[in-house]
């Protein structure tokens, strides 16, 4: 078995080696509207959304190879933060190997763009190591104190007017998602999962982002409507998600970091969430935008974002789930905004291709990428 091991180890890493070509697109230039939306005060509060906002970070990986995981993990609570939610409505889970590894090059410091500020101080631990695990994130997602085993205990407390936000970000294959114990998340177990939180009656309505490959296939012909749920993917049920600010590719990470910082649809909706006025931005038009650019051009290196459940609720503002960064009030969303689209993106199997064959090979279980 070790020598099984160490020759796919050897032949993926030549694989990986030659997987490298590169593609640049003339950078569109970033076009924010500077008007005042001078009419559109509201309060921001939770008061006018009626309810509380929540939100469940999960990444699923662990090891420094996969930094950009965590990283997007991070950058989402600081935006969620920054738009008013309350670190006791925020619930993250990741592994916390990634700021102090030996191999990052700014110690206690996580990044998720090249120019991007630390997005890791103040997250805070509620699971970490090995209490990042299916079972925590159920319990905690149905708001079931007592099945939680470790971490913080905190959990989705939420009633009848609150709005649910969860981000999922990792590798995945058909039909399952990974996480950084075992056993992965499977797409039956979740639904499931979503249809009996539905049926406790606590929640008016719940967004779900996903980030992984083949990510399509954990809700395509299985999240019905009417649960209140409105789900959007990185890529479809049949195709790979990608990477981004990974060496090599332009913009690139500062050249101490051997690692991608950031995957290309979470990076897309998060930088999209994070300069705009989020009163003025519905669910459907975040998600033409990262669409847009998750697509990137019709490379090779893009894929498509796909929207399940309840479609409806994308006319929604995203404020009522993410609120909105006051320092943001004058950026008014408008349809023709576009975001500087990366060059080239590493695909999720390429970035990871030794991980995941490792993965594979101790569980004997289907394909992550
Ligand atoms: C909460 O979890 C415990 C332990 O797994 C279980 O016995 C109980 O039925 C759960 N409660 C609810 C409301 O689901
Ligand atoms: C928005 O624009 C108005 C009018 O120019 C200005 O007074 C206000 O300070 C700006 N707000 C922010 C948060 O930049």
């Amino acid at each position: 078995m070790t020598t099984l091991v160490t020759g796919v180890f050897l032949l993926l890493l030549s694989v990986a080696g030659v997987v490298s070509a590169a593609r640049y697109i003339t950078g569109d230039v970033l076009r924010l509207p500077s008007e005042a939306s001078r009419f559109f005060r509201w309060r921001s509060d939770d008061d006018e959304v009626g309810g509380t906002r929540w939100a469940v970070l999960i990444a699923g990986s662990n090891g420094y190879w996969n930094y950009r995981h965590q990283a997007d993990v991070c950058h989402a609570y600081q935006l969620l933060r920054n738009g008013g939610l309350k670190e006791e409505n925020i619930i993250v889970f990741m592994y916390d190997d990634i700021a102090f590894n030996e191999e990052n090059p700014r110690p206690g410091v996580i990044i998720n763009n090249p120019h991007g500020d630390d997005v890791y101080k103040g997250v805070p631990k509620d699971y970490t190591g090995e209490d990042v695990n299916v079972h925590n994130f159920f319990a905690a997602l149905l708001g079931n104190k007592s099945a939680i085993t470790g971490g913080s205990g905190k959990v989705v407390d939420s009633g009848p007017d609150d709005h649910i936000f969860i981000y999922y970000t990792d590798h995945g294959g058909p039909g399952v998602l990974g996480m950084p114990t075992f056993p992965y998340l499977y797409a039956d177990d979740l639904i499931d999962v979503l249809k009996k939180k539905h049926a406790s009656g606590t929640y008016k309505s719940m967004v779900f982002y996903l980030e992984a490959c083949e990510s399509g296939s954990i809700f395509e012909g299985l999240l019905p409507q009417g649960l209140n749920i409105y789900a959007t993917t990185a890529s479809n049920a049949e195709e790979s998600s990608w990477g981004t600010y990974c060496p090599g590719e332009y913009p690139s990470p500062p050249p101490e970091y051997e690692t991608c910082l950031g995957d290309l649809y979470s990076v897309a909706w998060m930088e999209d969430s994070d300069m705009h006025n989020l009163r003025t931005e519905t669910l459907h038009q975040q998600y033409e935008l990262v669409k847009k650019r998750t697509i990137n051009g019709n490379s090779a290196y893009g894929s498509h974002v796909m929207q399940y459940g309840d479609v409806g609720l994308s006319k929604d503002s995203l404020f009522a789930y993410l609120g909105t960064n006051p320092a943001n009030d004058n950026f008014t969303f408008v349809d023709e905004n576009s975001l500087v689209p990366p060059t080239k993106a590493v695909n999720q199997r390429d970035a990871d291709l030794v991980h995941f064959w490792y993965k594979v090979l101790s569980q004997g279980t289907r394909r992550l990428c």
